[in-house]
């Protein structure tokens, strides 16, 4: 976004005015207008059978029922095109013919090129180690893939390839193909040795080639695992123009194309390609970092229902412990499939056939079954089960459920498995919660829970394990159905019937640790009250802020498809009324609420003077409650 800035506004307004979203989502998507003014069609973000994404021309916004994204026509672009915003923003502006200033050309035009040399160079790489694997010189490695029970159809599925013993083959055969040093140089290919000389990196090692799994089939890096057991046993490209750790999953090209509705995310290279193999067309590895809330969202693009099937040693459970509450806290359900008696499910299907794995993931526990299953294997010491352990991992767990539904199901769980009464287990809850408490207010108290006995949480969530990108905030949905019409109807702002202010958002509250959403809703009142806000310009930061889990942006665009197509503009007035309404209630109603506090505390410390103005105060919001909840109209 940083950028972004450099391309006056009133340019970026013109180059979205003059790409029509129809036009430019048909461009990737047959759509059908079904219903009303909206046109339908399958969603390019995820894989479906009945069209759920959807088109508001009237609205200028897209928005997929199936996978919940949305926004404007330069969010679609940057989405499927797999940009950044001033990428998006170059090609719509070139659709459009319209001369951008050149203020950065110079920079993004080396961006560019360099994204596009380098897909050039790794495409001739692919093909170089394909050609290598199946050559004479290949032999060894075909004979490594073959004691590995993978087929002629599933190297050719995933290109794989073979490097072999030379030092710099690679660097020689694209020397030929007339690039230069200066370019081979970026692209991650090859090192320097202790002489000074450029030699290949991947040397006598199997060759995974890592595609894009976004938009166009690029090859962005690749992957390399020795034949024996030496070590290291894989190395993988360095970051690259193209290539950025932890944003991309091995498999997802062709997982997107399988008609299952979930996904299988595994850890390694040779378990997505095993599975693949063997029918089970849905599985993605996450490319042996521990998983990223980008892949997290990569993820969730393309499904909601995940199954996770890491290896079966202790690194492999720890890293599904520690992936469980990122993917949950991003909306995913989540099921976790363990293999028994196998290394991992490459080593699983080999050993017991596809049918039988299959039949596993159709029993794959769900994710808090999973979480008991970890405390039981936690608390076992040499046969036995050891009480304490076993009580305290429990009602851990427990702590963490924010759903009551679930928290009652889990919490009778715990206590069969415990044997004893359901009283004792919530009074031991209780009698926790109270003394996690220690000044802390109770949300958090219950949501983090403490480590006993100095001993980290047994699913490591006592440490953060990524930090966050997206800005949390807070919204309720009246203030959000309130700026999505002030959006899309804006010049009703000077007949609303109370003037809106950002005070009264719960925004307003999270200011001091988060200024940039305040200062965003500052801005688009005050574009707003000058008759210029657009749907656009409300999305515009909103990718970045982050509303229980889900991007901002998404929300908004959601609402905004939800709300009827405006018959006239007093009835989106009255609409808007309505609503504002009930976020200048609950304001007052916050406010109210502090002064309350306020007063027993200064009733307490016997200060009269306060005391009597924090009197007048609370009066004074309560008068103004009551005007708002009995006549409507005036604040
Ligand atoms: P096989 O041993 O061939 O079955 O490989 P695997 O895919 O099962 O690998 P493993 O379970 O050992 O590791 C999972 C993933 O972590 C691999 O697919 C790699 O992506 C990554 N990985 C494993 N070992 C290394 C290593 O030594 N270096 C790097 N950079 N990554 C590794
Ligand atoms: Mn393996």
């Amino acid at each position: 976004m940083a950028n972004a800035s450099r391309i006056p506004d009133d340019v970026i307004a013109d180059i979205k005015a003059r790409n029509d979203i129809v036009s430019v989502v048909e461009q990737y998507v047959n759509l059908n207008k079904r219903s009303g003014k909206n046109y339908f069609g399958l969603c390019p973000f995820h894989h479906e059978d009945t069209p759920s994404f959807s088109v508001s021309p009237s609205k200028q916004i897209f928005y997929c029922f199936g996978c919940h994204k949305g926004g404007d026509v330069l969010r679609f672009i940057m989405d499927i095109e797999h940009l950044s915003y001033l990428e998006a923003l170059r090609l719509l502006a070139a659709r459009a013919q319209i001369d951008l200033p050149t203020i950065d050309d110079a920079a993004y035009e080396k961006k560019r090129s360099q994204r596009q040399l380098l897909t050039e160079i790794n495409l001739q790489t692919a093909r170089y180690y394909y050609k290598n694997l199946l050559s004479p010189a290949g032999q060894p490695a075909r004979d490594y893939l073959k004691q590995r029970g993978i087929s002629a159809q599933t190297l050719q599925r995933f290109g794989l390839g073979y490097a072999g013993a030379g030092w710099d083959d690679l660097y020689q055969y694209l020397l030929k193909q007339s690039f230069t040093p200066a370019e081979l140089a970026e692209s991650g290919l090859f090192r320097q040795n202790k002489y000074a000389r450029t030699i290949d990196l991947f040397r006598e090692r199997l060759i995974f080639p890592i595609m894009s799994g976004v938009g166009r089939n690029r090859v962005i890096a690749f992957g390399g695992r020795v034949l024996d057991h030496s070590l290291p046993k894989y190395i993988n490209s360095p970051e690259t123009v193209l290539y950025v750790k932890g944003q991309h999953l091995y498999g997802l090209n062709l997982a997107r194309q399988s008609k299952s509705h979930d996904l299988i995310l595994v850890e390694g290279y040779m378990d997505c390609i095993s599975l693949h193999q063997a029918g089970i067309d849905n599985a993605v590895a996450a490319l042996g970092t521990a998983l990223t809330e980008q892949q997290i969202r990569l993820l969730h693009q393309h499904t909601s229902d995940l199954i996770i099937s890491f290896d079966a040693d202790t690194a492999g459970q720890t890293a599904t412990l520690r992936s469980l509450d990122l993917l949950e806290k991003e909306g995913l359900s989540v099921r976790v499939l363990k293999v028994p008696g196998s290394k991992d499910p490459d080593e699983y299907i080999r050993q017991n056939g596809a049918e039988r794995f299959r039949a596993l993931a159709d029993q794959a526990l769900p994710l808090l079954d999973y979480k008991f299953s970890v405390a039981l294997s936690l608390a076992q010491k040499n046969g036995s089960t050891d009480l304490t352990i076993y009580q305290d991992q429990l009602c851990q767990i427990l702590e963490r459920i924010n759903n009551s539904i679930l928290f009652e199901i889990y919490l009778k769980k715990a206590a069969e498995l415990l044997g004893i009464s359901l009283d004792t287990i919530r009074a031991e809850l209780q009698h926790r919660q109270r003394e996690h408490r220690g000044g802390k207010s109770s949300e958090l108290a219950t949501k983090q829970a403490k480590p006993v006995n100095g001993r980290v949480a047994a699913d490591g969530s006592g440490q953060d394990p990524q930090t966050e990108s997206r800005v949390k905030v807070h919204m309720s949905q009246d203030e959000a159905y309130f700026l999505t019409i002030l959006a899309t109807e804006p010049d009703i702002w000077p007949d609303l019937a109370l003037r809106p202010q950002p005070e009264d958002f719960l925004l307003a509250a999270d200011r001091a640790q988060a200024p940039q959403p305040y200062a965003w809703l500052g801005e688009v009142l005050a574009q707003a009250a000058k008759g210029e806000l657009g749907v656009s310009a409300l999305l515009a930061p909103t990718s970045q802020f982050e509303l229980n889990g889900t991007a901002l942006n998404d929300v908004l665009t959601a609402l905004m498809m939800r709300l009827p197509e405006q018959a006239s503009r007093a009835q989106a007035k009255a609409e808007a009324d309505r609503y504002y309404k009930q976020v200048r209630i609950d304001a007052l109603s916050r406010t109210q609420h502090q002064l309350r506090e306020q007063l027993r505390h200064s009733e307490k410390q016997q200060q009269p003077e306060l005391e009597q103005k924090l009197r007048q105060d609370y009066q004074a919001t309560q008068r103004q409650l009551y005007e708002l909840r009995f006549n409507g109209r005036k604040a």
